[in-house]
């Protein structure tokens, strides 16, 4: 055997030595990482009796993480999480004590409950103590409507999940964890942005952290309904179908729906995949539609377990350029909405949040809201569903994602199963939009076709868009990004008059779209600052911003497949991306109203055409 050949099998002994060694490391490593059971989505969880553990919650500002990792960042045994109590002749330091800590409110991002931490991203703990009696033949969740953006809880010192995203709920089963009586909750929450999130890096709004929605304990039976879909056939008149999901659910048992206001029931068999197909036909129906958002009472029930749900009917479809809603063609009337609070500012989550943001949509003449850039509270969504606002639901697929990363990809699809399993029986939602503003390559349109495949999957009934962007030539506009091929819907922005151009350079554009389907323009803007005056062409001024609008309905109107709009956007929001002082003051200004409820000029010339319906066709 030549030295040559003893010296490459020497260096290939090595490589696996190596290789060997890297992946034992690993699994120590993992060891010592404590796994927990994946959070589960329930449908319907904020229809189900509950034990709100919103409040004051005890919080510990962590930037390094000291409370969970080591100095040698291995994840800690003994960490914050464990609540411990120092006591005499311990043999080593306590450095938190929770009950001298001070207050956070939840629900709530920290970001505007306290100066220091405007700008603070970074993991924060938060520390509850509560009574708990647990029942017989029972499991008990912890319910989290979300937390931004990767958190972590236990339950009297044990993990019971582990989770990221932040704005979708999920819920953790503490069962084994908790006991009667005394109970402690412990979360961390740490917003810090990474390339490899969804979202990334860079957004147009706050990343306001912490736990953001309401959290509370839910008691189930042992088997009980996790998930559920009930809508109106678009091939059957009258008849209501979809499934009911009992985890745990044997084959011999069975799942009632009924709707005493139709006089209508109907029982299904529950099958070995605990799932029971739906179909009944129900007389004397009222569709939904914004007009009259009529809701119903929905009982559905298994063995001992029963969610009391309130929800509308109505189809919607795509018919060449048509969207058809109850299969009448319909143009939307929209604004874009972000989950700003109305006046306090911070995350909007409230009941009342939603009443003044959706409240002020249906002044404006709205039947329709893009609600951006990310799955909104189930306050918001149960508000447009009683208020009679029709929905555009996003993704936080937002710019430039990881596109060519696997683990991004996973982490895109599981916040999208969140949105669609959590919210898919409100009658407002038409659409499930897959993204923003992404870059059109080839990886990117691929990375967006599997999301849009895969929301089919879990939602034939609804229409699946994306916000594009529009390439320019000369002074047309072209809509052609190969994207728009997965898609029931196009959706494209635009900011002729603001980002480009002037506003009168609107009455010359020429548009060429290669779809022949529906288009909604989810973007068309002008920043303005409420009460700052001055010419139509002094930006910044409320002059300016409506000139734009003046400049911008004329021309969409001229766009033959245009069939809704939701202009950027109804209330200004907060943004790290507007430093310009005594005007922006980190915040977006193209909100038609201000965020302490000064409407602008340009509302109204926007209110003006929906109420006289001179954008879009007539209906
Ligand atoms: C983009 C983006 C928004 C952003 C807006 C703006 O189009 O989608 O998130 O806030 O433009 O620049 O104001």
């Amino acid at each position: 055997m030549t030295a040559l050949v003893a010296r490459s099998v020497a260096s290939r002994a090595f490589v696996a030595l190596r290789a060997l060694l890297i992946v034992l490391a690993v699994c120590f490593l993992a060891r010592s990482v404590v796994a927990a059971p994946a959070p589960i989505v329930l449908t319907g969880a904020d229809r189900r009796p509950a034990t709100s553990l919103n409040g004051d919650w005890a919080s510990i500002v962590d930037p390094y993480f000291s409370g969970l990792f080591s100095f040698h960042h291995e994840e800690k045994k003994n960490g914050y999480f464990m609540n411990y109590k120092a006591k005499a002749g311990d043999t080593f330091p306590t450095e938190y004590d929770f009950s001298k800590a001070p207050k956070l409110k939840v629900p709530g991002d920290w970001n505007t409950q306290r100066e220091s931490l405007m700008f603070y991203e970074g993991p924060i703990w938060y520390e509850k103590d509560f009574t708990y009696q647990p029942r017989e033949h029972t499991r008990v969740f912890l319910h989290v409507g979300a937390a931004n953006y990767h958190s972590w809880f236990w339950v009297n010192g044990q993990k019971v999940c582990e989770h990221e995203g932040g704005f979708t709920a999920f819920n953790c089963e503490v069962t084994q964890a908790i006991h009667s009586g005394g109970n402690f909750v412990v979360a961390a929450v740490d917003n810090t942005r990474h390339e490899d999130n969804v979202p990334t890096l860079e957004t147009d709004w706050w990343n306001y952290g912490g736990l953001t929605r309401e959290v509370s304990l839910i008691e189930v039976p042992d088997i009980f309904i996790d998930q559920y879909d009930l809508h109106l056939s678009r091939e059957e008149e009258g008849v209501i179908e979809g499934w009911v999901h009992v985890a745990g659910g044997q084959s011999d048992e069975k799942a009632d729906v009924e709707i005493a206001d139709l006089h209508a029931k109907t029982t299904a068999q529950i099958g070995a995949d605990g799932r029971a197909a739906i179909h009944f036909k129900v007389q004397g129906l009222e569709r939904w539609t914004p007009e009259t958002p009529k809701l119903y009472k929905v009982a559905i029930r298994a063995g001992s377990d029963s969610v009391d749900e309130l929800m509308g009917f109505r189809t919607v479809e795509a018919k060449g350029t048509e969207i058809l809603l109850n299969g009448k063609p319909i143009f939307l009337r929209g604004v874009s909405v972000h989950a700003e609070a109305p006046y306090r500012t911070g995350r909007a989550y409230s009941d009342k949040d939603a009443e003044t943001l959706l409240g002020w949509a249906k002044e404006l003449g709205c039947n329709f809201v893009r609600l951006a850039h990310y799955p909104h509270d189930e306050t918001m969504l149960r508000a447009a569903d009683r208020m009679g606002l029709l929905v555009w639901s996003e993704n936080p697929v937002y710019w430039a994602l990881q596109f060519d990363n696997p683990k991004v990809l996973g982490k895109a699809e599981q916040q999208l199963d969140e949105e669609i399993n959590t919210s898919r029986n409100h009658a407002a939602i038409i659409l499930w939009s897959m993204a923003n503003e992404t870059p059109n390559n080839p990886v990117r349109t691929q990375f967006i076709e599997t999301l849009a495949k895969r929301a089919r999957g879990l939602d034939p009934t609804r229409l699946i868009t994306a916000a594009l962007l529009v390439r320019a030539k000369g002074d047309s506009k072209i809509v052609d990004d190969p994207l728009g091929q997965a898609l029931d819907v196009i959706g494209i922005n635009e900011y002729i008059g603001w980002y480009e151009a002037h506003p009168e350079t609107a009455d010359t554009t020429q548009w060429q779209i290669d779809y022949q389907k529906p288009l909604i323009v989810s973007e068309f803007g002008a920043g303005a600052k409420a009460g700052l005056h001055g010419g139509e062409n002094d930006r910044w001024t409320e002059e300016y911003q409506a000139n734009v609008f003046r400049h911008q309905l004329p021309m969409l109107n001229k766009i033959a497949q245009l069939r809704g709009m939701s202009p950027w956007l109804l209330m200004d929001f907060r943004s790290p991306n507007r430093p310009l002082a005594g005007i922006q003051d980190e915040f977006n200004r193209k909100g038609l109203i201000s965020d302490q409820g000064k409407k602008k000029a340009a509302f109204y010339i926007l209110q003006k055409a929906y109420k006289e319906k001179t954008v879009g066709k007539p209906n």
